[in-house]
């Protein structure tokens, strides 16, 4: 029997022969250890000895099985691509918020079609790396017509889609930047919001400024959408203590932190979702990770995946980052990737294999999850299931 005919739902599924089962990604993984599925949830885990019967069953091996991951950050929805930045940014350049530009063209170029294509690729790219709950914005569409069909297109393959027509102030826009904010915040939104779980916007120089993205935020909550926002990215802004203020329920790049900004996040609960791809992408510092935990702040980890900033869809990737770069131990990088992302989207049914859990496999061509950050760059995702 084939994993995928265990997907299609047996009534009762045990898998078995599991040489580390990460289940409660807060706890020491369990060896030797067995899990049986029904309809789709984890319903039992324990000692591969005392396993109940199942109706199937599969071995893997002495393999490692670990939660899929909640990749809690992306920016699917786009055309074109950016290599040439990448290359200039390599050679030496900066990287500019006014880059966004460039996307916001090709995306409004293309058809529903080509978009629709586009994100189908880049979700099936994330799956075989082990993703199984992704989140995706929109923001390179930046009328309203076009963040409307953008969050329609990513609708089609999540339920974790955000409105972030406060991306950067398209070009049609450059000299009325109040007049862009007052369409996001009016027009734009409410043909948004039917589409949309979450509102972002972009709190950075060349993007909004706080004020801006506070006025974004609060109409976001007026018309049901929670908020969550792009900050301190480029330079050490407001943008953290006002996502902290608000009481958002994620706070993303953290790169640039001052010790009010680590003081906030720890006392508002806000975790901050840590972006590794983008310092490896833009070559700014990474910021430590180690710390914040020392310091109470929650922390999830994000693939960001963008054509500009970072154009990676692997969260294997980032949590291999995450350890080398960021001083996190592979067991808080995993954490953060699996329960922390899923805390990160307000849920508590993935990101862990308890009981009751959606039954969100990995399996790993690995006896540990510890291979994912000792052998960078390997593919060692061997099945997806949920
Ligand atoms: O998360 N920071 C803002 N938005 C994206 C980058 C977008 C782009 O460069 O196209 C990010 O890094
Ligand atoms: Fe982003």
């Amino acid at each position: 029997m084939c994993w995928g005919d265990l997907v299609s739902g047996r009534p009762s599924w045990l898998v078995t022969g599991i040489g580390e089962l990460v289940a409660d990604p807060d706890l020491a993984p369990l060896t030797d250890a067995a899990l049986v599925v029904e309809a789709g949830r984890v319903a039992w885990v324990g000692p591969a000895s005392s396993a109940p019967a199942t109706d199937e069953a599969t071995d893997v091996g002495g393999r490692a099985v670990i939660p899929g991951f909640v990749d809690s950050h992306s920016h699917l929805v786009f055309a074109g691509e950016r290599s040439a930045e990448f290359a200039a940014r390599m050679a030496g350049q900066s990287y500019a918020a006014g880059g966004i530009r460039t996307t916001v063209a090709a995306t409004r170029a293309a058809s529903d079609e080509q978009l629709t294509a586009h994100v189908a690729r880049h979700v099936g790219e994330m799956r075989r790396q082990g993703t199984t709950t992704v989140e995706i914005k929109s923001g390179y569409g930046l009328s309203l017509a076009d963040e409307a069909r953008s969050l329609a297109v990513a609708r089609q393959f999540t339920e974790h889609t955000t409105f972030l027509g406060a991306h950067v102030v398209p070009a049609e826009y450059a000299d009325d930047p109040a007049g862009y904010v007052d369409l996001v915040t009016g027009p734009m939104l409410a043909a948004a919001a039917p589409h949309a779980r979450w509102i972002d916007a972009f709190c950075e120089v060349g993007a909004f400024d706080v004020d801006q993205a506070r006025t974004v935020l609060e109409a976001g909550a007026r018309a049901g959408l929670s908020g969550r926002l792009h900050a301190n990215q480029l330079t050490a802004g407001g943008g953290v203590q006002l996502a902290c203020e608000l009481g958002l329920i994620a706070v993303d790049h953290c790169t640039y932190l001052g010790t009010a900004d680590v003081d906030a996040l720890a006392s508002s609960g806000t975790i901050a979702t840590l972006l590794p791809g983008v310092e490896f992408s833009t070559r700014h510092p990474y910021p430590n990770a180690k710390e914040l935990l020392a310091a109470g702040v929650r922390i999830a980890i994000a693939s960001d995946c963008n054509p500009g900033s970072c154009y990676t869809s692997s969260m294997p990737f980032c949590l291999a980052l995450a350890v080398r770069e960021m001083g996190l131990t592979p067991a808080q990088a995993l954490r953060a990737a699996t329960r922390g992302g899923a805390e990160a989207l307000g849920l508590s049914d993935v990101g862990h294999l308890e009981v009751g859990a959606k039954a969100h496999l990995v399996v790993l061509d690995a006896p540990s999850y510890v291979h994912l950050a000792y052998r960078p760059g390997v593919p060692l995702v061997a099945e997806v299931l949920g």
